[in-house]
């Protein structure tokens, strides 16, 4: 695991955007493993500067998106649907066809992660073997929360876990409520890439900035191996990049340190 601490927010998001374009450089139909959350719109803004300043092409990649919230609708301005439209596809020239966000609608059907609902693990399935159709994905690009959750995978997540149906932890809720009018709105039910599928992409970029994020960075980077901080599977992966900011890396070990 390669820890690059860079000096600040900016400088992060500079550094992911070049990797990821290097990557698309060497592979134009790379198949490109997308996040959501505050901390990636720095790299998408400077994605974006590279395709209207540099040409950067991304006419042929494949996007895959790690999660969506049960029973949002895609142009809810909180869906994962209408953040990637706003903060990345409509300013870049993918094929919308080449787009993949898990689905979270399912008409009336009842939600529960206790039992198996025939149509959200048909959907689980295909979203797995599209991943594989096109070949495995090169480079996932992650975020962590504050309790060391990737994507939707929340504490006690297993780390062999496929795409499927996650209830969101009380803490996940109550910090995404400021996002929503009411209570009542606030999903309470995720679709997420499992541990395990992310961690068959060929390379991963978690990006962590803040010291709201200086513990679960810790955790994922030097605390032993457990569901219990879904990140610190990493430590498992051959080719992981953690690209923090300073505040991110305050708690860490300054030996594991390189400065970006
Ligand atoms: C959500 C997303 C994660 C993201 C996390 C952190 O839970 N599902 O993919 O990493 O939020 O978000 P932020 O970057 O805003 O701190």
């Amino acid at each position: 695991m390669l820890v690059v601490v860079h000096e600040d927010y900016d400088a992060l998001s500079k550094k992911g955007a070049e990797i990821i374009a290097s990557r698309m450089r060497q592979k134009p139909n790379l198949v490109l493993g997308l996040a959501t959350g505050s901390t990636p719109l720095g790299l998408y803004r400077e994605l974006i500067r590279l395709y209207k300043n540099d040409g950067l092409d991304f006419s042929k990649i494949v996007t895959f998106n790690l999660d969506e919230y049960i029973g949002v609708p895609p142009e809810h301005d909180q869906s994962y649907h209408y953040f990637m439209r706003h903060n990345l596809f409509d300013h870049i020239n993918v094929n919308p066809s080449h787009v993949y966000i898990p689905q979270g609608m399912y008409g009336d059907i009842k939600i529960s992660s206790f039992e198996t609902n025939p149509k959200i693990e048909q959907f689980c399935t295909w979203y797995e073997d599209e991943i594989k159709r096109h070949g495995g994905v090169d480079i996932q690009i992650l975020g962590i929360g504050g309790n060391g959750h990737i994507a939707f995978n929340e504490p006690g997540s297993s780390l062999g876990s496929r795409t499927r149906i996650k209830t969101l932890t009380q803490k996940t809720v109550k910090d995404n409520s400021r996002f929503f009018k009411s209570a009542e709105e606030v999903p309470r039910y995720a679709i997420t890439m499992g541990v395990g599928t992310i961690m068959e992409a060929k390379e991963l970029l978690l990006l962590a900035t803040g010291d709201g994020k200086a513990d679960a960075v810790k955790s994922a980077v030097e605390g032993p191996i457990t569901a219990m901080c879904p990140a610190s599977a990493l430590q498992l992966h051959r080719r992981a990049i953690v690209m923090t900011d300073k505040a991110a890396a305050a708690k860490l070990s300054a030996e594991f340190i390189t400065y970006g």
